[in-house]
């Protein structure tokens, strides 16, 4: 990373004398201006909820406090508590993985695609696995119900970190105090360990997703499966992510595990299989999986298919709604949707299809009447 020059930090200085602090993490003088103009709204805002009232040295000494930690590389939303995610103001806190834009430009797209269909069912039902700040959930409920009033939502989010699962509550809690219309179904939060093997001990902590199922007594047949796993190997970690990333989200939420020997797994795709499992064990019509780049996309497009459960599978970039004839390609048989960098795959089948506006499948009617049939709230799929 180039130094900054002491010309600019002089510049910066007789501007302000906070943002050269601000200049660290921000290597630009407009950056560091617009953060040390959202932290000086965020004293405003501290000061009038503690009544500090007009104590002007209060104010100064509390920003220069978060311009301190804010050089240290502390994330700009740790600060604040919370990052715009599509229209949602989510609240974040360290532990917790900050959203990204990229997730949420993934997730709109596809609301916007299922909330278009005709054939929806009375009560459509959305697992999101590893589900951090709850961001998904909420972001999938606020794009789906301001445009579908005709079907309930039911949505829960699935994380192994209390932290998180907490977070998560607290910012359902804040959407459902702004009015966003929460009462169209319901939505929760479950704590539970997507790795770990349904069929093992079921008397872990945190338990399997099967067994998580069963004690909070929820479905276990669940229409579209979403994703945003940590994906990451341990060394793109070093390579790709930034110091303050590193300092300051948890790894926890970046990197998984070391994958069992043998099993030919590298580590940063460990969770796939196991989330393609589960979708296939809910019985899932639509999943979307989001990914570090193209390499894994491929991969995981692979592993989909390999399944054989699957009608399509097909991998989004960074902005899927940006299409246009030069964008629409193809790589090893997978169909690639939108601009930038591999973000996700989409995987479909039965009257996922449909939902999906991709026409009918194969099997269509087949499923459509085996989903009503089946559907038992308390019958597992799994044993
Ligand atoms: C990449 S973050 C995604 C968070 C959120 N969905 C988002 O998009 O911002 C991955 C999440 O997976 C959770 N996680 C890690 N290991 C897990 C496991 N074995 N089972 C369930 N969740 C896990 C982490 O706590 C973290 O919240």
């Amino acid at each position: 990373m180039p130094r900054l020059s002491t010309a600019l930090l002089r510049h910066a200085y007789t501007i302000d004398p906070l943002l050269p602090l601000l200049l660290r993490p921000c290597r630009n003088l407009l950056a560091a201006q617009n953060e040390l103009r959202w932290l000086r709204e965020y004293v405003d805002m501290v000061a009038r909820s503690r009544r500090m009232g007009h104590r002007k040295a209060d104010r100064k000494s509390l920003l220069r406090q978060l311009a301190r930690e804010r050089a240290s590389g502390k994330p700009l939303q740790y600060i604040l508590g919370t990052e715009y995610f599509g229209d949602l103001e989510i609240r974040c806190r360290p532990g917790v993985l900050i959203p990204r834009q990229e997730t949420a430009a993934s997730i709109t797209y596809l609301v916007r695609l299922i909330r278009n269909a005709q054939s929806l069912p009375p009560e459509l039902r959305v697992l999101d696995l590893c589900t951090g700040t709850g961001c998904i959930p909420l972001l999938f409920h606020h794009e789906f119900c301001s445009a579908r009033k005709d079907v309930a939502l039911r949505v829960l989010g699935v994380d192994i970190s209390e932290k998180a699962t907490e977070l998560a509550e607290d910012n359902l809690r804040q959407v459902q105090r702004r009015g966003d219309c929460l009462d169209q179904g319901e939505m929760g939060f479950m704590l539970a360990d997507v790795l770990i093997d349904p069929f093992g001990d079921q008397t872990l902590k945190p338990p399997s997703v099967k067994a998580a199922f069963n004690f909070n007594r929820k479905p276990v047949f669940w229409d579209v499966l979403t994703s945003n796993p940590p994906y990451i190997s341990p060394s793109a970690y070093w390579k790709t992510t930034t110091r303050s990333v590193r300092g300051f989200e948890p790894k926890l939420a970046l990197v998984p595990p070391p994958a069992p020997g043998n099993c030919g797994i590298e580590q940063g795709d460990l969770f796939y299989p196991r989330i393609l499992h589960i979708a296939r064990d809910v019985e899932a019509k639509i999943v979307l999986l989001e990914v570090a780049d193209m390499n894994q996309a491929l991969r995981v497009a692979k592993m989909a298919r390999e399944l054989n459960i699957f009608d399509g599978v097909e991998i989004w970039r960074d902005q899927p709604d940006q299409i246009d004839d030069s964008s629409s390609a193809e790589l090893q048989g997978f169909p690639v949707i939108g601009q930038g960098n591999g973000r996700s795959v989409l995987c479909w089948r039965g009257i996922g299809a449909t939902w999906l506006g991709k026409g009918a499948s194969r099997n269509n009617l087949n499923l459509i009447d085996d989903h009503r049939l089946f559907r038992s709230y308390w019958r597992s799929p799994f044993g």
